[in-house]
């Protein structure tokens, strides 16, 4: 019984690359409200999405050994980067459960899809990875994947350019190709912490291009459920709201940046070195 209530009071922890996670806190927090949350955010080297695998799994690696440091229950890879190139590694590194974004993403877009023609996009690393065609042909083997990376979407994201003529450009310009290669792309799916921000545009654009329903789906709220299910009747469910503690690897931007993802200002972030 002491044991049981130690365990419910220890934090889940949440990591990224940067601070495009917090759309998964921000889920989070909807889902499991009274659980205390530490999201670390390695903004010293972000981005992931472009390195290679093995630096990627090094430095989420770290970032995990940062979280079991601090007894979390249960951790959330909320970079899809993470997710998709070193889950297997992080999983075996681990003690705890670990929960990425990629099963939860496909999933989600094979109970959103019609006729089982998904578009993905993502970071150059994740869609070199596979890691969505494996994780839907797991689930579907007969639906058809499309997936295109999308660099330049990130930074579009964090300057906050999210609805005017750069982005409708910009994810015309990424979109094409994708619609080109699979008209009947009927379910889109936002590999990527930052594309939530993106979201209107996206599937404004996917639908001019299809000509026809887009439904549009990102991993976090799913990951958020599949951390319910995971702590299961385990969780915190005392009144009050849950803790948020935030650390970064790196301080510049955040304050402009963190509420964005998250939708409201976190109450500051400690710096760490990994
Ligand atoms: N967090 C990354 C992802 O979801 C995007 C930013 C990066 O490239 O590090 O893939």
């Amino acid at each position: 019984m002491g044991q049981e209530r130690t365990y419910k009071r220890r934090p889940i922890g949440v990591f990224d690359s940067g601070v495009g996670g917090l759309t998964v806190v921000r889920a989070l927090r909807a889902v499991v409200p009274g659980e205390d949350i530490i999201y670390l955010g390695d903004t010293a080297r972000v981005p992931y999405g472009s390195k290679s695998p093995r630096t990627v799994e090094r430095y989420s690696l770290a970032c995990l050994q940062f979280l079991l440091d601090r007894e979390v229950k249960l951790v959330l890879v909320a970079c899809n980067t993470v997710s998709a190139t070193a889950l297997p590694a992080l999983a075996a590194a681990s003690a705890v459960p670990v929960i990425g974004a990629v099963d939860p993403g496909a999933q989600r877009a094979l109970a959103a899809t019609h006729n089982r023609h998904i578009g993905v996009i993502g970071t150059l690393a994740t869609v070199r990875s596979g890691a969505y065609v494996q994780a839907i042909a797991a689930h579907d083997a007969g639906a058809r994947v499309t997936a295109a990376a999308c660099p330049l979407l990130v930074p579009l994201a964090e300057e906050g350019w999210t609805d005017d003529e750069i982005a409708w450009l910009v994810a015309r310009r990424y979109l094409g190709p994708l619609f080109a290669a699979d008209p009947q792309i009927d379910t889109l799916v936002l590999g990527c912490t930052h594309y939530p921000l993106l979201r209107d545009v996206l599937g404004r654009v996917a639908h001019e291009l299809a000509a026809h329903d887009v439904a549009v789906v990102d991993s976090a709220t799913a990951m958020a459920e599949a951390a319910h299910h995971v702590l299961g009747s385990g969780p915190n469910r005392r009144g009050e709201p849950g803790r948020l503690d935030c650390f970064a690897t790196d301080t510049s931007r955040l304050d402009e940046l963190a509420p964005r993802f998250l939708g409201e200002s976190p109450t500051g972030f400690a710096l760490v070195d990994l």
